[in-house]
C-alpha cells in the first residue's frame, strides 16, 4: 500500500483526485495539507480525511511514501521543492509551472533529489484516448498525417448577478485569464495528447489569437504545431465561447486523419468512431478525463520505478513551453 500525500484541497481535488484515491486498490490518501485552515476543515469533514496539515514540515514528516500536487500552478514550484527536499516522488497536475524556466528548475529538483517527476495530464488515461493511441500504433489509419482538437467553452462564464442583484465576475475564470489563458490552461492537454498520440516531437508551431474578452491574454487561441515526423496539429481554445450568454454551448471534438483513414471524436454528439478501407467502426464514447487510470499508472510507477505511460516532466515542459510561448508572441505583437 503506497501512501500518498495531497497538497491543495480545492475544486479538482474535491471532485477528481480526493475521491479517486481513496477508492484505488493499493493507494491510501494518508494526508492533505492545504494553507487555507476553514478550506482544509470542510474537505476533511466532507471526505474523512484523518491527516490534515496546514504545516508543510508536519505533513512531509507524517509518514507519506509520494505526493500528489492539485495546488494552483503559481504554486507547483515551491511544493515541489519541498517534496524534493523530503525525498517524495511527486504526480503534479497540470501545467506543471508557470514557465520553461520554472518547469526547467523543476525537473533539476527532481533528478537531484533522485524522485520520480510525472505531470498529470489525465486526458491521456481516457478510454478514447488509449484506443486512439492503439488504432494509431496498429496501423489501423494508416500514417497519421494530421490532428484537429478542438475546446471552445466560456470557463464556467464571465460572471453572474448574485442575491442582491450585484454583478460578481467569475473569480475562477478570471484568474485562469490571469495565468495565461485558455491554451496555457486547458490547451496544454490538447498539446500533451498531439504528442503523445503522434509519438513525435514537436519540432515548431506558430498561433493566432482573438481578445473577445479584455484580458492582456487572448482569449480565443489557434495553435498550429508541426512534428518531426512531419504530422501537424491544429489546437483551437477558447475561454470566450458563449461567455456572457444565458445558454452556453461547447464544442470539444478531436480529428486524426490518416493515409488510410480517420479516427473522430465528439463530446457534444458523445459519439468515437473510425472510418477507414475497412469500414466505419464505432467505439463507446466515454468522457476525456479518467483520473481513476491515472493513478492506476502512478501506483504502477510507484511499485516498478518508474512507466511507459505516465506523463514526464519533460512533457509537462514541452506542453509549457509551447503554449507560454505562443501566447506571450501573441500577446507581444498585439495591435
Ligand atoms: N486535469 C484536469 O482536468 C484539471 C481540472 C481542473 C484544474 N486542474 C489543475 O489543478 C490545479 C488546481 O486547480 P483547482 O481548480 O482545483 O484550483 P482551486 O483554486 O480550486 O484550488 C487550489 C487549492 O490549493 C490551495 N493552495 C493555495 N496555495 C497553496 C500552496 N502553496 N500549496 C498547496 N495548496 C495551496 C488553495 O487554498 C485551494 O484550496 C491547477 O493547476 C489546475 O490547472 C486540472
Amino acid at each position: 500500500m503506497k501512501k500518498i500525500g495531497l497538497m491543495g484541497c480545492g475544486t479538482v481535488a474535491d471532485y477528481g483526485h480526493i475521491p479517486v484515491l481513496q477508492s484505488t486498490d493499493g493507494l491510501e490518501l494518508h494526508a492533505v495539507f492545504e494553507p487555507n485552515p476553514e478550506r482544509l476543515r470542510q474537505m476533511q469533514e466532507k471526505h474523512g480525511i484523518a491527516l490534515g496539515f496546514t504545516d508543510e514540515k508536519a505533513f512531509f514528516e507524517s509518514g507519506i511514501d509520494a505526493i500528489s500536487i492539485t495546488s494552483p500552478a503559481p504554486c507547483h514550484l515551491a511544493n515541489i521543492r519541498s517534496a524534493c527536499k523530503y525525498g517524495k516522488h511527486v504526480l503534479c497536475e497540470k501545467p506543471l509551472g508557470m514557465s520553461v524556466e520554472e518547469c526547467t528548475e523543476i525537473i533539476e529538483l527532481a533528478k537531484k533529489a533522485n524522485v520520480m517527476l510525472f505531470t498529470g495530464f489525465d486526458y491521456r488515461f481516457s478510454p478514447a484516448s488509449l484506443k486512439i493511441y492503439e488504432l494509431i500504433r496498429e496501423g489501423a489509419i494508416g500514417e497519421l498525417k494530421s490532428l484537429r482538437l478542438i475546446y471552445i467553452w466560456n470557463c464556467h462564464g464571465k460572471g453572474s448577478f448574485d442575491e442582491n442583484g450585484k454583478w460578481v465576475e467569475n473569480e475562477r475564470r478570471k484568474g485562469r485569464m490571469l495565468e495565461g489563458g485558455p491554451m496555457v490552461d486547458c490547451g496544454v492537454h490538447q498539446i500533451d495528447l498531439a504528442r503523445f498520440w503522434t509519438g513525435s516531437e514537436v519540432v515548431s508551431w506558430s498561433e493566432a489569437g482573438a481578445w473577445v474578452d479584455e484580458y492582456e491574454a487572448p482569449d480565443h487561441m489557434y495553435l498550429h504545431m508541426e512534428h518531426a515526423n512531419g504530422a501537424h496539429s491544429m489546437v483551437e481554445m477558447s475561454y470566450s465561447y458563449c461567455h456572457t450568454c444565458q445558454n452556453p454551448i461547447n464544442l470539444f471534438t478531436y480529428d486524426l486523419i490518416g493515409t488510410k483513414g480517420i479516427i473522430r471524436y465528439d463530446r457534444g454528439a458523445k459519439l468515437f468512431e473510425m472510418r477507414n478501407d475497412k469500414g466505419l467502426f464505432t467505439f463507446d464514447y466515454s468522457p476525456e478525463k479518467n483520473f481513476k487510470a491515472l493513478y492506476v499508472h502512478y501506483r504502477d510507477a510507484l511499485e516498478q520505478g518508474g512507466s511507459e505511460l505516465l506523463p514526464t516532466g519533460v512533457d509537462g515542459l514541452m506542453a509549457v513551453k509551447i503554449s507560454r510561448q505562443a501566447v506571450d508572441r501573441l500577446m507581444a505583437n498585439r495591435h
